[in-house]
Formats: structure tokens, C-alpha cells, sequence
């Protein structure tokens, strides 16, 4: 089994000082930093663009797992690559081809991902996985931070863990979305190897991130 890395969202993190918020995930154990991005079109929310993500580049060593959640998504991919993004992942239902889509972010060098909502099949990703470098579940409805997690994500986590073993490949398996203390176990089970957190990781504990990376990390 690979390690368990965890992902902190920023969404959850204080806007107003993100580079200090990026150090403290760094200082506590963060293995990448989840950046949502929504375009309040292709989900209900705006959230932040490749300037910060700029902007925030040199403040750590840490990879960015940038988790796109806008449509179209193709002609933008570019920018968040130039930007500083190392994983770029997408929804399937922001590009009129998934394929190319994936061969872009490859061809700039950057690790690619898909993201599949609560409802979106593996079927959908399933031809690409050879290729891909990571299949994010979602295990909220994307849009927002702090939603409930939808535990009927769990044999869809585990349907994907088996064609990984059985075609013996090598992608990640991330989950997003409401993960916490409870959860995080049945998750790892389930065969997910990283794990994204924004409101567990910034809000329990008194926000003691240390401390919430370490319980999510161990099962
Ligand atoms: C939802 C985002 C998630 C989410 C994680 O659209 O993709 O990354 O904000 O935050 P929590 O852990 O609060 O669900
Ligand atoms: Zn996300």
C-alpha cells in the first residue's frame, strides 16, 4: 500500500494570509496544498485564479494540487501550469475531450488528474487510467467547503482500488470532501492513498493542523 499523504484545502485556510496559512500546513506535516478552484459556473462558487497561485509559489517547497472546478477548462490549463500548479485535475464535463485535455497537462510536464463527482461513473475515466496520474473522488458535491460527506462514495473508492490492482497500475487514489476524524479510516480502507481535508485540517483541535494531519494520516 502506498504512504498516506494528505492534501489540505486552503479553502479553509484565512484568505487575507495565505502564505503564512501555507507555512503553517508546511511546518505541520502537509505533503502537497489543495487549491480549489471554482468558476461559479461549473459549480456555484468563485474561488481564486492563476495570480495566486503565482503569487503564493515561492512561499513553499510543497507540490500544488490544483483542483480545477471550471468549464471550459482546456483553454486555461496553460496558465495554471505556468502558474506553478504540479498536479492539474479536471472534471470530464468541462472538456469536449477528456484526452487532449489529459495530453495537455502531460505535455507541459505536469502530473494530470480526474476528478469524478458523487454521481460521475469510473466508466468515464476508466480508458484514461494508464495515462493519468491520479483519479480524484469527490465525496461531496463540489462548490463549497465544510459539506457533509456522502458515504455511498465508498464502494466507488474501492471499485477503483481494485481495477488498479487487477491492471496493476499506478495512479493515486484522492479523496475530496468532508473527510474527518470518523471517516478518514474507512476512506484509507477503501484503498484511498491521499486524502484532502480543508475544514477538519483549519477548524478542529483549535486549529492545531499538526495534530489533524497526524490523526487523518494514521489508521
Ligand atoms: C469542494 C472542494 C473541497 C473541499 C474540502 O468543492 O473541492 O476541496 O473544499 O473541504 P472540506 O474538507 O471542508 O470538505
Ligand atoms: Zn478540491
Amino acid at each position: 500500500m502506498k504512504k498516506i499523504q494528505i492534501s489540505p484545502s486552503i479553502l479553509s485556510a484565512d484568505f487575507s494570509q495565505l502564505s503564512s496559512e501555507i507555512k503553517k500546513l508546511e511546518n505541520g506535516g502537509a505533503d502537497m496544498i489543495h487549491v480549489d478552484v471554482m468558476d461559479g459556473h461549473f459549480v456555484p462558487n468563485l474561488t481564486l485564479g492563476p495570480p495566486i497561485i503565482k503569487a503564493l509559489r515561492s512561499h513553499t517547497k510543497l507540490p500544488f494540487d490544483v483542483h480545477l472546478m471550471i468549464s471550459p477548462v482546456h483553454k486555461y490549463i496553460k496558465n495554471f501550469s505556468d502558474a506553478g500548479a504540479d498536479i492539474i485535475t479536471i472534471h470530464p464535463e468541462t472538456t469536449d475531450s477528456l484526452i487532449d485535455s489529459i495530453n495537455h497537462i502531460k505535455d507541459l510536464g505536469k502530473k494530470a488528474g480526474v476528478s469524478l463527482n458523487p454521481k460521475t461513473e469510473i466508466s468515464v475515466v476508466e480508458k484514461y487510467l494508464e495515462k493519468i496520474n491520479l483519479v480524484l473522488i469527490m465525496s461531496v458535491n463540489p462548490g463549497f467547503g465544510g459539506q457533509k460527506f456522502i458515504p455511498n462514495v465508498i464502494p466507488k473508492i474501492k471499485e477503483l482500488s481494485r481495477i488498479k490492482k487487477d491492471k496493476n497500475l499506478n495512479f493515486d487514489i484522492e479523496v475530496d470532501g468532508g473527510i474527518n476524524f470518523e471517516n478518514s479510516k474507512s476512506v484509507i480502507e477503501a484503498g484511498a492513498n491521499i486524502l484532502v481535508s480543508g475544514t477538519t485540517i483549519f477548524k478542529e483541535n483549535s486549529g492545531d493542523i499538526k495534530k489533524n494531519i497526524e490523526i487523518l494520516k494514521s489508521i
